[in-house]
């Protein structure tokens, strides 16, 4: 199928991200809030990103009035009752999105293609919610996601082969590379990468090292393009944990479990850049 209007559910940190990417690709695009407010707020976020990129020299003004041009703002899920894909954002919490997926089944056409941008939650089980859960899909995109290529193409046992490919197709289209996976705890690069960065943070007091040593030591000797610590920091200490817990949960894997150095950091409000300090102090 071809997918010409797309709809964002929550203009959050992911969800105005999403947006971007789908007005930059050229599509008409609605993003959801729950008020005027934050849907102007999610505006802003893109506005300033692209204003940035004009400054830059990655597009130009014309390129960027005409993609800020594409999106128009709504509170109502009815009015994505137009779109061929909708991609949902909003908080990590099950009851949440099994709400927001009951209600997208209503309003839009049968053959639209609804996804979930969860991270940890099980796509299955969002999709239970659905009365047609063949067309439900997992897109998760990276943060950040108009830098990050990455997007994985989460198959539940109900998706039918037609929605993974058009989101597949969709993310490819828009400038992404996607890959496929199952509907596995993690999916990919969460099932990999938390119990890898949690390893790293047990290190440091294990082995009585500095995070600048294991940064630099991951970097130089490793080739990681950014060090463990500084990585931590940057994806936020907040949001590695409740990843972590969410994982250890399914696996049972004492490696998934958030390291107690963690846990104290996000106990001192160190969480990383986004407060100025985590592992490092940012300001
Ligand atoms: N932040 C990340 O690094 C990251 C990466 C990949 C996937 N995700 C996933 O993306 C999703 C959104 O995460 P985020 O980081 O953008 O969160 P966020 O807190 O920035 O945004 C949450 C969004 O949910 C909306 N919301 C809150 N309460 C609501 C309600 N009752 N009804 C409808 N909408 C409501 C908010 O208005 C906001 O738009 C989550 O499922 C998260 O697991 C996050």
């Amino acid at each position: 199928m071809e997918i010409r209007r797309v709809g964002v559910v929550g203009l959050g940190t992911m969800g105005a991200g999403i947006a971007q990417v789908s007005v930059q690709a050229g599509f008409d695009t609605v993003g959801r809030e729950v008020n005027d407010e934050l849907g102007e707020r999610g505006k802003a976020t893109i506005d300033r990103y692209l204003t940035r990129g004009v400054e830059k020299r990655r597009l130009t003004q014309e390129e960027k009035d005409a993609a800020i041009g594409r999106l128009t703002l709504t509170t109502e899920l009815a009015d994505l009752a137009n779109c061929d894909l909708v991609i949902e954002a909003v908080l990590e919490e099950l009851p949440l999105k099994r709400e927001v997926f009951a209600e997208l089944d209503r309003v839009t056409r049968p053959d639209a293609i609804l996804a979930t941008n969860t991270s940890a939650l099980s796509v299955a089980e969002i999709a239970e919610a659905a009365d047609r859960p063949e067309r439900v899909v997992g897109m998760h995109f990276f943060n950040p996601a108009p830098v990050l290529p990455l997007v994985e193409i989460v198959r539940a046992p109900q998706s039918s082969d037609d929605a993974v490919r058009a989101a597949y197709d969709w993310a490819q289209g828009a400038g992404k590379q996607p890959v496929n996976c199952n509907d596995t705890p993690g999916f990919i690069v969460n099932r990999i990468l938390i119990p890898l960065l949690n390893d790293c943070v047990r290190v440091l007091d294990e082995a009585g090292v500095a995070p600048e040593d294991l940064d630099k030591a991951m970097t130089n000797g490793a080739g990681w393009p950014l060090g463990p610590c500084g990585l931590v920091d940057l994806v936020g200490i907040d949001v590695h944990i409740h990843a972590s817990e969410a994982l250890y949960e399914k696996l049972g894997e004492e490696r998934m479990a958030p390291p107690e150095r963690l846990l104290q950091l996000q106990k001192q409000g160190r969480l990383g850049r986004k407060t100025g300090h985590g592992f490092f102090d940012y300001e």
